[in-house]
Formats: structure tokens, sequence, C-alpha cells
């Protein structure tokens, strides 16, 4: 990957860059809908029903997708207008739990309460300087494992997008190769991966999604946070 550590990024750090973006009417990653290869599992069962939490979950449409297959669905995001679209769009019928905040910074009391972590487009979001501290707080957001009695942690649902070689972002550049060290070092063993054939039309081939469970604890990132 070219050096992309020396951008002038920081600003993505804060929530004054999305939402300037989300005035502009420029939000072209959102689909307008549920990510196909999201439903797809939900179509196949493949995930018990159980506490999730969705990270910079924009206009929230696989939040409420996952709310409405039974799961209870915490969506997150810090960006006034992604939270205020989601607060519109919210069926009252499958509600979704909208909390405004930095990913970085979630109450503590968040901490082993879900089953689930679901990530599409967070992770290019947000400034690669800060991906370990990305992978601890999803270590930290999910149910630990319990290896003395046999019982695994919880499991990390991602879509890395996108895998190409860009030089700058967002959305930056995402390596699989760096994906699963990283998660490999944080104690996530990789269940299954996949390039979906349903992806939307411009992303297909580009994007590949990966089903982790958390299975060791092991020690958080002591690399320090990129500050805003
Ligand atoms: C590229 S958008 C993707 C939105 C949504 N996942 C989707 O696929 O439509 C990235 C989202 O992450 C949010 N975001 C970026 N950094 C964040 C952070 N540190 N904490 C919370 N939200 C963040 C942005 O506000 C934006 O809504």
């Amino acid at each position: 990957m070219s050096d992309i550590s020396n951008a002038p990024a920081p600003a993505v750090n804060l929530p004054g860059y999305w939402e300037e973006i989300y005035q502009r009417g420029d939000a072209g990653w959102d689909l307008g809908r549920p990510t196909p290869a999201f439903r797809r599992l939900l179509d196949h069962g493949q995930f018990a029903p159980g506490r999730m939490i969705v990270l910079g979950a924009g206009r929230g449409h696989d939040a409420r997708e996952f709310a409405r297959r039974g799961f209870a669905v915490t969506a997150v995001d810090f960006a006034a207008d992604a939270v205020r679209d989601m607060r519109a769009l919210a069926d009252p019928h499958e509600p979704v739990e909208i909390l405004q905040s930095d990913i970085f910074d979630l109450p503590k009391e968040l901490d082993g309460a879900f089953d689930y972590v679901l990530e599409y487009t967070c992770y290019c979001a947000i400034h690669p300087l800060r991906r370990a501290e990305y992978a601890d707080v999803v270590a930290r957001l999910l149910r630990s494992p319990e290896p003395a009695e046999g019982k695994p942690g919880g499991t990390y649902i991602a879509l890395a997008f996108p895998l190409d070689d860009r030089e700058s972002g967002p959305p930056f550049p995402v390596s699989l190769k760096e994906i699963l060290s990283l998660f490999g070092e944080k104690g996530f063993d990789l269940l299954s991966r996949e390039t979906p054939s349903d992806s939307a039309p411009q992303r297909r081939g580009r994007e590949e999604l990966l089903i982790f469970q958390f299975s060791r604890r092991a020690n958080p990132s002591t690399l320090r946070p990129a500050t805003g």
C-alpha cells in the first residue's frame, strides 16, 4: 500500500467532515437499501438473532434490516445528519437503538454487550492510523470468549471495501492481508470469507465478506490514537 499516513487527513476523525458531505447531498456510499450480501446471510438464516452493534451506521439501512429479522440492534454514527436521517427512517415496529457517538468514545457499559459487530464502509472511513484502535473497539464491544467453558465470544461480520490501491481517502484502501493480520492479533479466528457475487455493481469484485469469531482476548493496542 502506498504511504497514506501523511495525508492531511485528521478532518475525517471529526463529525463535521461527514456532516458536510451529508449536507451537500454527496453521500455516494449510501445504497438506499440494505446491503445485498447481508440480506442474503439473513435469508439463509446464517446467524441466530442476538444483540448487534452497527459501527458508522450512516442512514441505518443495514441496522433496520437486522432489526426486522429479530436482532436487537444499536446503530452508532457521530454525524448529526446521519443520525437525524436514521431517526426519520426508523420503523416503530422494529426499533433500533440509535446512538450519536464517536465509535472511539462509546460508553463503558457497552463493553462485552454484543453478540455481533457489523461493519460496512466504516473501517475505510476512519483514518488508517486508527485501524488497530478500531480492532480494539470491536474486541471490546463483543461478548468475551470463555475458553475455560469452551464458549467462543461474539462474531464480527465485515464487508471489507474498497480492495484497491487508491492513494488517499476516504474511502481509504483496505487490504485483506492487513485485516486478517490485525484481527488475528486481537484474538479473532476467520470463520469464512467470500467475494460476494451480489455486490452493488460499482463495487463488484472490490469487496470481501469476512466473518470472524472472537476466540481469545489479546492485549489492546498500544498505538496512540490519531488526534482530531
Ligand atoms: C462511508 S459512510 C458509511 C455509512 C453506512 N455504513 C453505509 O454503508 O451506508 C461512513 C459513516 O461512518 C461515520 N463515521 C466515520 N467515522 C466515525 C467515527 N469515528 N465514529 C462514528 N461514526 C463515524 C460517518 O459519519 C459516516 O456516516
